[in-house]
């Protein structure tokens, strides 16, 4: 019999910018990915401060989930998605982040949306901001380096929790807002890079405009979670980290604190803030010994307090280790690089594949805030292979993904209180580290290539059965 609860949720997860297309239709605006280039994985995209011509930007046609949503929606169903997660594009809605009234057909796409998922009894689960700042707010303010950004959140999101309060549920504030901890941040997430023109990773870093963009970002979050639970006390509000795992390379006591340290401020510390309400203890010297010093007026730390979520969901890819010694083998990974692990295999972009890792980290969050939890990415970015008769034979996706709900159900023995998992990019979509189509991750195969061409079309991969068994049986991979 299954571990996993009866109304567990199974289902996928995207974001707007990566899969919708449409960028400048219905009055949509820029938002930061619409500025980026595509790339490979060793040749990082670009951001550009303008459009320019004979460039391909990956998000402006993307899947075109924006005029195909009701065939994709379908496939999902017909897999037996019980969720599905989607962001709102901001620029959509606000198309420069500060308009008086929100954009009507903006608003009017994610009602389509919405009320297609609820024909086919699929319970959105929507992240507000998933690395979709409009580009405009980056021009004028370099992007929550300003707090006047908190305010403008704070209307974007009063505007869709009022639109669509009897349609969504499950709400996520930003996506991976650890990613803000780490210089690629400053494009993903915190927008601090006004008029940064050249390659996403030689961003010039600014620590100290990190860290107060995160504070603001913190504000934000706190604040429209302390206003869904006046006025909407149905709504469930959750965080969202990239949880890239790490253990000591060797039993070296050095190891082991470096480790921690690591733990503590790529994995912890934006989620203490967020579950726990406050900047936890180990802030204060990695700000000390880093030159951070973080302007926060009279209140905030109230807000903060006042705004805890509800639930916790995270992205789990990979895992890394860490080590003081120099000149050992080095490790990629989701944003967060590391050492190679002897025991593990890394997939063809250089991510480490850790099954055990997931309940590992299962047991480590629920251990420190004893919240529901949703595992909200999950799966193996891939080159795929379309046979002379149309099919795809992804065995090594589906043993990936496997693996890490066998690991999923382990954790949920243990005691965790598991309540959904939304693989990642459940159609293929683009990436977003390298912007490229070819590192896919989907049951189902869209037909678009890295120069921009192919004909969109949607064919199902052998992981579509596969997954749609697992749902069926609410669990059983084998
Ligand atoms: C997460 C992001 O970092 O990982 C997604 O939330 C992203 O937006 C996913 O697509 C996979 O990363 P990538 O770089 O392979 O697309």
């Amino acid at each position: 019999m299954s571990a996993f609860k009866d109304n567990f949720l199974w289902g996928g997860a995207t974001a707007a910018n990566q899969f919708e297309g449409a960028w400048d239709v219905d009055g949509k605006g820029p938002s930061v990915p619409d500025m980026c280039t595509n790339g490979t994985v060793d040749s990082p995209k670009r951001i550009t401060t303008s459009i320019k011509e004979n460039t391909l930007y990956p998000s402006h046609e993307a899947i075109d989930f924006y005029h195909r949503y009701e065939e994709d929606i379908a496939l999902f169903a017909e897999m037996g998605f019980k969720t599905f997660r989607m962001s709102i594009n901001w620029t959509r809605i606000f198309p420069t982040g500060e308009e008086d009234t929100p954009n009507e057909k903006g608003l009017e796409f994610y009602d389509r949306v919405f009320d297609c998922l609820q024909k086919h009894n699929i319970e959105p689960l929507v992240t507000i901001s998933h690395y979709e700042l409009p580009y405009a707010l980056v021009e004028k303010y370099n992007g929550w380096a300003s707090r006047k950004l908190v305010a403008l959140f704070e209307t974007y999101c009063h505007v869709i929790f009022e639109r669509y309060k009897d349609k969504v549920t499950y709400w996520l504030t930003f996506n991976e807002i650890n990613s803000s901890v780490m210089p690629m941040g400053a494009v993903l997430n915190a927008g601090t890079v006004q008029g940064f023109e050249g390659r996403v990773t030689e961003v010039p870093d600014n620590k100290q405009e990190r860290f107060q963009a995160l504070h603001h970002m913190f504000l934000a979050s706190a604040k429209v979670v302390k206003y869904a639970h006046d006025h909407y006390p149905n709504f469930v509000m959750g965080n969202m980290s990239l949880f890239a795992t790490s253990y000591p390379l060797t039993p070296a006591p050095e190891d082991i604190v470096a480790n921690q340290q690591n733990m503590n401020m790529h994995n912890w510390f934006c989620s203490d803030v967020q579950v726990r309400g406050a900047y936890p203890f180990y802030a204060k010297r990695y700000f000390e010994e880093h030159g951070i010093k973080l302007d926060i007026h009279e209140g905030d730390l109230d807000i903060l307090k006042a705004g805890t979520v509800d639930l916790y969901t995270f992205s789990y890819y990979m895992s890394n280790c860490i080590t003081v010694k120099e000149g050992v083998e080095t490790a990629g990974g989701n944003l967060l690089g590391g050492y190679a692990n002897p025991y593990l295999k890394a997939s063809d972009w250089g991510w480490q594949i850790d099954p055990v890792g997931l309940r590992y980290s299962l047991n480590e969050i629920y251990a420190r805030y004893g919240l529901p939890i949703m595992v909200v990415e999950n799966g193996l970015g891939a080159y795929d292979t379309v046979e002379a008769d149309g099919s795809i034979h992804d065995d090594y996706r589906i043993d990936y993904l496997r693996s890490h709900i066998e690991q999923m159900e382990e954790a949920v023995k243990d005691g965790v209180d598991l309540i959904g998992y939304t693989p990642w990019g459940c159609i293929d979509l683009v990436s977003a580290s390298t912007g490229e189509m070819a590192k896919r991750y989907g049951f189902i195969y869209v037909n678009k290539f890295d120069d921009g061409t192919g004909d969109l079309s949607r064919q199902r991969k052998d992981s579509f059965y596969w997954y749609q068994k697992v749902i069926e049986t609410n669990g059983e991979v084998r």
